[in-house]
């Protein structure tokens, strides 16, 4: 039997829609995941004349990455342990006998930064030369990226969110003889390239060097910070902070410099200065001084009337982070409705005249920790 007169016949019957093109739309049309997720994009067909046959394709016509696979009837792609690569348009492609269309979806993978270096290390470097190193970094989201010198979080150089940053000098000094690190860092994650840097001096010249860049300790410590330098003839060694006099609890014998009962103030750059006749040299320690809390109560003593609100801010000097307790002297609980915040606030928003009392803040960090006292009275 022929067939055709019977299709020509329901065509005439249906074709006013089958005539058409087919409509299609792809789910979702964007879609954002994590390195190593899955995800699938469905594509629909809303109407156009049947059979519609689906393909899919990468943007520029590309193979599909092989994690990448179609379901049995060409609608559903779906990215299996999706990857950097496997980011960009997906576009499915709707033929049919009236014609073709295509609806396009977006994949975004999200991933921790890559990092490069345009330059190999370790670089040698003679004194006065300019020297510059790019780094470049790729990631989603976008890396901020940030160049930092090796022992000395402090001593940052650059930070940008770009794609590329640069250190560069116009003309090397000794003292910039050190390891820099290019640091990008996303949501994702963070990743470090180093570089050794080593600038080439005279001969004689000094060169120092110090036995440890960075240093925390703990307030009311005895700190010995040792600088050591080559050269000839011998070099004079000096100590100095960066912006401030050393503290006057400081001794230096034989480029040995120590400072006793260290305080909060003394935190800050120490800078070691090797001179001779052919020049001078520095090196740097970074040196916190961390405290324990001292904490007080604002105020520290409040009368109210029943009704009123109460807000008592707890204040803490000290090493961050600080973490704030509340409680109530003599009781097991706060007051039902007592609203504490992790900044070391204590509210009650209509106080009643049982809610009278002690009330006592601890601030904690990881040194140690001090508590504060405020009496709140509520009467009629
Ligand atoms: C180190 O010594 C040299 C030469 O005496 C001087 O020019 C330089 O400013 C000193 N640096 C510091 C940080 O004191």
């Amino acid at each position: 039997m022929d067939l055709a007169p019977a299709a020509l016949f329901l065509c005439s019957l249906l074709c006013s829609a089958a005539a058409q093109a087919p409509v299609i739309s792809v789910q979702p049309r964007i879609a954002t995941v994590r390195q190593g997720e899955s995800v699938s994009f469905r594509c629909q067909v809303g109407s156009g004349a049947q059979p519609v046959q689906l393909e899919w394709r990468r943007a520029n016509n590309q193979a599909l990455p092989d994690n990448v696979k179609i379901g049995p009837d060409g609608s559903v792609l779906t990215v299996a342990n999706a990857r950097p690569g496997n980011q960009g348009q997906y576009r499915c492609l709707a033929v049919n006998s009236a014609g073709r269309s295509t609806a396009a979806a977006v994949l975004n993978v999200k991933h921790a930064p890559k990092v490069q270096l345009t330059a190999e290390g370790p670089l040698h470097v003679r004194i006065g030369d300019p020297v510059t190193v790019e780094c470049r970094a790729t990631g989603r989201p976008r890396p901020t990226l940030m160049w930092k010198r090796q022992g000395s979080t402090l001593q940052l150089v650059t930070t940008e969110t770009s794609d590329v940053n640069v250190i560069q000098w116009a003309a090397v000094r000794p003292e910039d003889t050190g390891v820099y690190i290019c640091q990008a860092e996303n949501s994702e994650g963070v990743t470090e390239v180093k570089i050794e840097i080593t600038v080439e001096v005279e001969p004689g010249a000094p060169v120092a060097s110090v036995s440890t860049t960075e240093m925390t300790v703990v307030e009311g410590h005895t700190v010995t910070m040792e600088c050591q330098a080559s050269g000839s003839p011998a070099p004079v060694i000096t100590w100095s902070k960066l912006r401030a006099p050393l503290p006057w609890k400081h001794t230096v014998v034989g480029g040995v410099l120590t400072l006793t009962d260290v305080g909060r103030q003394d935190s800050g750059q120490y800078i070691c200065n090797a001179t001779n006749i052919h020049g001078y040299s520095e090196a740097y320690t970074q040196m916190e001084v961390e405290t324990p809390p001292y904490a007080t109560c604002l105020p520290d003593q409040v009368r109210l009337h029943p009704g009123d609100s109460l807000r008592i801010q707890c204040l803490a000097h000290g090493s961050h982070p600080i973490q704030f307790t509340w409680s109530r002297v003599g009781r097991a609980n706060l007051p039902a409705g007592t609203e504490t915040t992790r900044d070391g606030r204590l509210l009650i928003a209509h106080v009643k005249q049982g809610d009278s009392g002690t009330y006592k803040c601890v601030a904690t960090n990881h040194i140690g920790s001090s508590e504060a006292q405020a009496k709140v009275i509520v009467r009629a």
